[in-house]
């Protein structure tokens, strides 16, 4: 039968039309991927879909050249649905027409929950969807050879770590294996770093980030054909240029970005200031704010470098920052700034579980992924208040961007 067989390669992006999932999955598109996104919907928009895709075929059309293709899956990672949608996406010799059917070529997983005062209140429904979850997708990844898995970690799996305060964190400062903790520094030499344990987490939340990690370093210890990266995100803020795929989330935000950005939309009268006697700058918690668009840029590099890792490196740990430290009043004047009016604030106490400093080193990431970030906190603030998640782009909306990065 002359069936029309689908034989490019894609890349799988679960939870694709989140907030970093949306970025991601358009700067794979803008780089040549085909995508294949499974997202559920439970934290996401049908605009984004649609969004994306026009911001994919502007950026192509302005090259003449096709835009590659995006699928859209609405199913719940979990679902049993996923073998049969793998099955469509996987190496397999059609007998008929000897030809290879598409193949999925690497995976980024984004899909969990996300905030750390709702895993307080029901630890069960994280430990379901980020942990079990996580296992039982690779079983079935693992079932069809696909091997070349990118992770969304967080910085929150440093812990206690980050409470000694006041110097970038370092991978191996959080290490699962031994194995993984020779690690060859800039000159090749080899050094070792203390196995922390999961002490001083500060949420169920982290905890399933930090188990995560252990059960993909466990994977790869045990079958090191596994390429598994794990970026440790630090504080993600910002949208790409045109606004449409900024933060948008079902839940009232608590994130210093969007809380500030509701203040001068009048959402809301005034910051909270959590904290203003820590040992920094200006009294208020330092942390690394670091560019959606530079971090879903971070995992097309994490990508692409999987396969030319050794095998002891069968899982690595990637920190996603900018490697600079900003305070929370100097976010507030970045925000002022972009918004030119002026933010209420008041002061008041710390909240449960924040630490004062939260910085990354990046110099692995530099070396290993050839990647850095290249936009500022004023960029961030700018995009921050330019987002308009929930519209979808019509015709008109494409104004001369101002970045060449559009
Ligand atoms: C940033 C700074 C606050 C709100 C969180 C999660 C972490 C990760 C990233 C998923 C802190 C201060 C905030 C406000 C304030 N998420 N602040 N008033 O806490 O660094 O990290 O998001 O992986 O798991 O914990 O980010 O944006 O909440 O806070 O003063 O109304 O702004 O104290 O110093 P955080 P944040």
């Amino acid at each position: 039968a002359s069936q029309t067989l689908d034989t490019r390669d894609y890349i799988l992006v679960i939870g694709g039309l989140g907030f970093i999932g949306s970025h991601t999955t358009l700067e794979l598109l803008k780089e040549g991927y085909n995508v294949v996104v499974v997202d559920n919907m439970s934290n996401s928009y049908d605009s984004a879909f649609v969004n994306i895709q026009r911001l994919a075929k502007k950026h192509w059309a302005s090259k003449g050249v096709a835009c590659p293709r995006l699928r859209l899956h609405k199913i719940d990672y979990r679902s049993h649905m996923m073998r049969t949608i793998l099955g469509r996406y996987t190496v397999q010799d059609a007998v008929l027409s000897s030809i290879r059917l598409s193949h999925i070529t690497g995976v980024i997983h984004f899909a969990a929950y996300k905030s750390v005062e709702e895993s307080t209140q029901k630890p069960l429904d994280y430990y379901q969807n980020n942990l079990a979850g996580l296992i039982d997708l690779l079983v079935v990844l693992g079932d069809f050879g696909i091997q070349n898995f990118v992770f969304s970690s967080s910085a929150t799996v440093y812990g206690s770590v980050l409470s000694k305060g006041g110097k970038p964190v370092r991978e191996e400062q959080l290490i699962h294996h031994e194995a993984e903790a020779v690690s060859h520094d800039v000159d090749g030499q080899a050094t070792t770093a203390a196995v922390p344990g999961a002490t001083g987490l500060t949420s169920p939340y982290g905890r399933t980030k930090y188990f995560s990690e252990a059960v993909l370093a466990d994977v790869a210890l045990a079958d090191p054909t596994w390429r598994i990266t794990a970026l440790r995100y630090f504080n993600p803020v910002g949208c790409e240029p045109s606004g449409r795929l900024g933060e948008d989330p079902r839940q009232k935000p608590t994130n210093l970005f969007p809380v500030v950005s509701q203040v001068l939309k009048g959402d809301r009268p005034s910051l909270d200031i959590f904290g203003t006697d820590w040992d920094t700058r200006d009294g208020t918690a330092v942390r690394d704010y670091i560019h959606v668009v530079d971090l879903a840029r971070g995992h097309l590099a994490a990508l692409a470098a999987a396969g030319s890792r050794p095998a002891e490196h069968a899982f690595r740990a990637y920190n996603l920052g900018t490697g600079e430290g900003s305070t929370v009043a100097q976010v507030v004047s970045c925000m002022e700034k972009a918004a030119s009016r002026s933010v209420p604030v008041r002061q008041t106490w710390r909240r449960t579980g924040d630490v004062g400093f939260c910085v990354a080193a990046t110099e692995r990431a530099e070396r290993e992924l050839g990647w850095k970030t290249r936009l500022t906190l004023d960029d961030c603030a700018a995009d921050t208040w330019r987002s308009r998640p929930s519209q979808a782009l019509r015709a008109t909306d494409f104004t001369v961007s101002r970045r060449s990065d559009m």
